[in-house]
């Protein structure tokens, strides 16, 4: 695991764009898309890549991470409509090749299978791009959720409905129920990338990179992957024992 130390969210967004830059210029064709504010800027310059550097997403597919359920269709919070509205309407990429959970479905279980399945078809993903709640999920994966889990349905926490109200109108509006990734399935990437900025943020990104390999953060699976890379700001990485080993490893890259 890199983890990689910036100043600022801007700073962090500006990695984890060469991440991507360098995978889609390179041949990567499958990218792990992730919702919530932390990819914010990393969609910012990408897009800002695509208009002025010509790095083209033509090649490329797209596959969400999550997805709420009972959401009226093409609500402004849907993440099949964020993912849009953020992210792909501003670039290259066939709108017909982003693809998320149906959480519209008769049948959300179904759906959740299907997703899977086709992830397992069409995969791996080449990049996946994650955030982290500040329980330490990832996707929607809240604490206790199989390190091996597969798509599926579940229930939120209060608390990740209390934090995700700011995007809708007071909690009530936020859904109990999403479709996510499971932990097995995001750990079948090739390349995990975690983004996350902020204080409130740093207690979450400490357990996931130093704490013990347990459901109960869920993060904590990036552990066992072979390549992963967390780009933090300086406010996410205040509860990291070993910040300056890591800065100490960038600067002294083996080549
Ligand atoms: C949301 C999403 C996650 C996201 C996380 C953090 O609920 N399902 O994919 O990483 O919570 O959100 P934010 O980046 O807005 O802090």
């Amino acid at each position: 695991m890199e983890v990689i130390i910036e100043s600022d969210d801007a700073a962090c967004g500006v990695t984890v764009a060469d991440v991507f830059d360098r995978a889609v210029r390179s041949g990567a064709r499958v990218l792990g898309l992730a919702t919530g504010s932390s990819p914010l800027s990393v969609y910012r310059e990408l897009i800002r890549r695509h208009r002025e550097e010509g790095l083209s997403f033509a090649a490329a597919q797209a596959f969400l991470l999550d997805e709420y359920v009972g959401l009226p269709k093409g609500h402004p919070q849907s993440y099949a409509h964020v993912i849009r509205t953020e992210f792909t309407d501003h670039v290259d990429v066939d709108p017909a090749r982003v693809q998320g959970p149906d959480g519209w479905a008769d049948d959300v279980f179904a759906a959740a299978d299907r997703y899977d399945a086709m992830l397992r078809d069409e995969g791996p993903v080449d990049v996946q791009l994650l955030g982290i709640g500040v329980n330490g999920h990832i996707g929607f994966n809240e604490p206790g959720s199989s390190l091996g889990s597969r798509t599926r349905v579940t229930t939120l926490t209060e608390q990740t409905r209390r934090d995700n109200a700011r995007f809708f109108d007071g909690i009530d509006e936020v859904p109990r129920h999403v479709i996510t990734q499971g932990l097995g399935t995001i750990s079948s990437a090739r390349h995990l990338v975690l983004i996350a900025t902020g204080g409130h943020k740093a207690e979450a990104v400490a357990a996931a990179v130093e704490g013990p390999l347990t459901a109960s953060c869920p993060a904590s699976v990036l552990q066992l992957h072979p390549h992963v890379t967390v780009v933090v700001d300086e406010a996410a990485a205040a509860r990291l024992t070993n910040a300056d080993f890591y800065r100490y490893a960038r600067e002294n890259r083996p080549r």
